[in-house]
């Protein structure tokens, strides 16, 4: 019994040192063997296309034989040229600290591919995530050289205590995962810009808490709420330092890594690539504000009705019917003289719808002259007649502004701010230029510019965008009479895209402007956007009154507004009583001298 024991005992022990001497033989193929095994479990997980390995020649290199795809050897550790081709890419690197990338666009681009280390020195895993962290690349897998025996993968997580996990190449948990879609609160720093109605902050009472609420700060809040993030807005300032515009803080502090996004937007103006921006969130429009045109008041309108192309018409008229009724009274032209043309009562009263005398027995051809006049007066009187009553019942309003030169012609300045001004003479295609310089009011800061905007001070035309615009518009739906229109002839660029300010090395990125298109998507951008008016009311950064003026026009004309008219008319009489005081004069003057005779 003990010797057959003894013999199995001994049997199994030269077969197990066989299979071992075996095994050393082929570890080399059998690492090949598992490796492959791995790759193509990545390969399940999440579909790659092209392969980069960094560093001599290691185990990985032995992949190049199964054809896994298109490979780059990096073997230097840093690329030269920039990486501009397609983002599913898995990074391959013989160990710990072979990838040594310093080409800006590379590391950008290859940011948050999965790499996975293969680790030949007695390396930390703990040491190798928390460096790679610090490099921000996050999507880390390492095998060590024991992985034939051991078949052991750690795979680094952030956000939580231990900063990696082991699993078994035959675990069925996933090796690399989406760790940004759970931040356990860590925090993300941000700053609002305070222009209304994209972000504005306050205080809540309830919580203590410093929030926002705005159309883009909704957007902020419900990523950190979807991420499980919390919002820093105050470690970025430092105290006491000094700032010319929270905006241009933003964008700068954005680019030098100081704030993970900015609660604000930049227009695609002002973008050049989108290394710190995000893909575009709002479309919109960049046009003028214009003042809608005041009716004319009641004392213009007798100036409004006579054109002077018409009165001319009129004159010549006159002047032809005046000749005809000289020659037609005798069949000559001998009574054609210049004041019987010029001052020809019957034509004249004719004209102006009087009485006139006419003949007894008038000729033909006279008569027919008198029913042209009569016809003309009729058509004159009445046209005059029609014009000066819809005017007096709904006067015209003034000539409107529909091109940039018009500006120069109106009584309106353009106001815009100094840094909008900026941007827009620096493009050459610009209609700006299109304006006078001294019809252009240029305030240097943005607040004093929001605020005569928000004046509704109609001495001036303003530059706003159309999101902008809509909050106007809710606000002026409470005026008694709306103040101003959007021009949409006068734009400055009808396609205006607005990004998010994003940290170029933002690892969440795809995640937010995931999260940025799917707000879209469901229309609460939109809904944000319409509310903003009512939360700029409860924040109290715009009241809620009429700031129209009481209405320019009074209902009911005044003596006041037609006294230019009854000046003009006792002027009239005065000198025609001159005239007649004159004629009298000169009358008894010629009638003496007879006296005289007659008395002889
Ligand atoms: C990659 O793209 C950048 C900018 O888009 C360009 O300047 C560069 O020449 C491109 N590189 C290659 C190799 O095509
Ligand atoms: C991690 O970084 C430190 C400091 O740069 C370096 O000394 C160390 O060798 C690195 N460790 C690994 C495993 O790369
Ligand atoms: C969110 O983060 C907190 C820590 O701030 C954590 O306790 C909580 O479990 C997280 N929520 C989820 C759904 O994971
Ligand atoms: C509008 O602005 C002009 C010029 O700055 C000023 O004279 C006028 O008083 C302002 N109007 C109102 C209603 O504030």
């Amino acid at each position: 019994m003990t010797s057959e024991r003894l013999v199995v005992a001994l049997l199994c022990l030269g077969q197990v040192t066989a299979q071992l001497s075996i095994l050393s033989i082929h570890e080399g193929v059998d690492l090949e063997e598992k490796l492959l095994r791995l790759l193509l479990r990545l390969r399940v997980e999440q579909s790659f296309d092209t392969l980069v390995i960094y560093g001599e020649e290691c185990a990985f290199h032995s992949m190049l034989r199964h054809s896994l795809g298109p490979t780059e050897l990096v073997s230097s550790g840093s690329t030269e040229s920039d990486w501009n081709f397609s983002s599913s890419t898995l990074i391959l690197s013989c160990g710990a600290s072979a990838e040594r990338e310093g080409n800006y666009r590379t590391l950008m681009k290859l940011q948050m591919r999965r790499r996975l280390l293969y680790l030949t020195e007695d390396n930390q895993p703990e040491e190798v995530c928390h460096n790679y962290s610090l490099k921000e690349q996050y999507n880390i897998a390492m095998v060590k050289a024991d992985f034939v025996q051991s078949g052991s993968i750690y795979t680094c997580r952030c956000f939580q205590e231990l900063n990696f996990e082991e699993l078994d190449l035959f675990d069925h948990k996933p090796i690399f995962v989406e760790q940004f879609r759970n931040m356990r609160g860590a925090t993300i720093k941000t700053l609002a810009d305070q222009l209304a109605p994209r972000s504005m902050s306050y205080h809540d009472e309830k919580t203590g808490e410093e929030k926002m609420v705005g159309y883009v700060a909704n957007l902020i809040n419900s990523f950190a709420q979807k991420v499980n993030a919390t919002l820093d807005f105050r470690s970025v300032r430092k105290d006491g330092e000094k700032t010319e515009s929270v905006f241009k803080d933003i964008v700068r502090w954005v680019k030098e890594d100081r704030l993970d996004l900015g609660t604000t937007m930049v227009s695609s103006l002002q973008v050049l690539n989108l290394d710190s921006f995000s893909y575009p969130y709002l479309l919109t429009s960049y046009c003028l504000m214009v003042p809608i045109p005041a009716r004319l008041p009641y004392n213009q309108i007798y100036a409004v009705i006579v054109d002077p192309l018409v009165l001319c018409i009129i004159l010549v008229l006159f002047y032809l019917l005046s000749a005809l009724l000289i020659y037609s009274q005798q069949l000559s032209w001998r009574g054609l003289t210049l004041a019987n043309i010029l001052l020809n009562d019957k034509s004249l009263r004719g004209l102006l719808g009087q009485s006139f005398p006419f003949p007894r027995d008038p000729r033909r051809n006279m008569k027919l002259v008198f029913f042209i006049l009569c016809f003309a007066s009729l058509m004159i009187t009445t046209m005059y007649e029609s014009y000066l009553q819809s005017f007096f019942t709904r006067p015209p309003p003034e000539p409107s502004i529909r091109t940039f030169q018009d500006i120069a012609n109106s009584r309106h300045k353009l106001a815009i701010s100094r840094f909008e001004m900026n941007v827009l003479s620096a493009r050459k295609s610009s209609n700006i230029h299109l304006i006078r310089r001294n019809r252009i009011c240029v305030l240097e800061d943005h607040e004093d510019f929001v605020l005569l905007r928000n004046s509704f001070n109609d001495s001036y035309v303003y530059t706003v965008s159309e999101d902008r615009w809509s909050t106007y518009q809710e606000q002026q739906r409470m005026f008694a009479q709306p103040l101003f229109y959007y021009s949409l002839d006068l734009c400055f660029n009808r396609f205006l895209f607005f990004h998010i300010p994003l940290r170029p090395h933002l690892p969440y990125r795809h995640l937010f402007e995931e999260h940025m298109q799917r707000q879209q998507e469901f229309g609460l951008v939109k809904f944000w956007k319409s509310r903003s008016f009512f939360d700029m009311v409860r924040l109290g950064v715009t009241p809620m009154r009429d700031s129209s003026l009481p209405p320019y026009i009074n209902p009911s004309i005044l003596v006041n507004d037609i006294s230019w008219i009854l000046k003009l008319y006792g002027a009239a009489m005065g000198i025609s009583c001159c005239c007649f005081i004159l004629e009298l004069w000169f009358w008894r003057r010629r009638r003496k001298p007879h006296n005289a005779i007659l008395q002889h």
